[in-house]
């Protein structure tokens, strides 16, 4: 196997509400950005890394240079499933198995990595992180009264990051582009393309940042954690 990560990063972060795009902002004293290209750096299953960056952002910033797995830093588009095609336009020729990671996810673990490649059998084309819900579920109305209860059995939140056969993410991708499909989940294009993708336990903290007080939550864990391999 050869793998890939590409970690999205070319997003502006609007629900944030910070000045410059969350992934630039410190947690834990370095750039949340860092905390993904780390875990990829230290996870020996991963061989290559590319990253999608912002347009406006200087690709050739020295920052980026202490991450020797980083095969190629690509401006991103305007949307999560453009700078997905932008970074695997990318992918080195040797890659057969890719795994696509939200930089908004700055709390993922070496351990869900290989869950995840542990899961990949001859079954499927792709695996994702998931867990399953745990509150009641309603659907509410515009004017805001309950509508609806929604059974939630069978119902998970999906995370990143995802793996993917290379052959069948691209496949994908295209027939989504073809159909005028537009996605914020990779795994969303790979059922739609008629492929199969299997569900493993996610972790609940690798959750990701979206709005402020995420950022609070997540300074918090990592003050909790030992920090590995620095
Ligand atoms: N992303 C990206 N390119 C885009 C939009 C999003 O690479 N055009 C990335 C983000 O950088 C993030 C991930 O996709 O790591 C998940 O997106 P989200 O959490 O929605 O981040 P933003 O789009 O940046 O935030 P917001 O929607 O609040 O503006
Ligand atoms: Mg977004």
């Amino acid at each position: 196997m050869n793998l890939t990560a590409v970690v999205l990063a070319a997003g502006s972060g609007q629900r944030v509400g910070s000045d410059i795009p969350k992934q630039f902002l410190s947690l834990g004293g370095r750039p949340m950005l860092h905390r993904s290209l780390a875990a990829f750096e230290q996870a020996g299953e991963v061989d290559s890394v590319i990253v999608a960056l912002p347009a406006s952002e200087n690709a050739a910033s020295p920052e980026l240079d202490g991450f020797p797995k980083l095969v190629a830093r690509v401006p991103g588009g305007d949307t999560r499933q453009a700078s997905l095609a932008q970074a695997l336009a990318h992918l080195p020729e040797a890659t057969d198995t890719v795994m696509v990671h939200d930089a908004a996810r700055p709390l993922l673990d070496r351990r869900l990595v290989r869950d995840l490649l542990a899961a990949l059998d001859e079954g499927c084309d792709g695996v994702i992180p998931a867990t399953p819900l745990e509150d009641t579920i309603k659907k509410v109305s515009d004017q805001r009264l309950v509508e609806q209860e929604v059974d939630r059995r069978g119902i998970w939140r999906v995370q990143t990051p995802q793996l993917f056969r290379r052959a069948a993410l691209e496949d994908s991708l295209t027939r989504a582009i073809e159909s005028g499909m537009q996605s914020t989940d990779c795994s969303q294009m790979l059922t739609a393309a008629g492929y199969r993708v299997r569900v493993i336990e996610g972790d609940p903290l690798n959750f990701k940042v979206t709005r402020a007080p995420d950022l609070w939550l997540a300074e918090r864990v990592l003050a909790s954690r030992p920090e590995e391999g620095e």
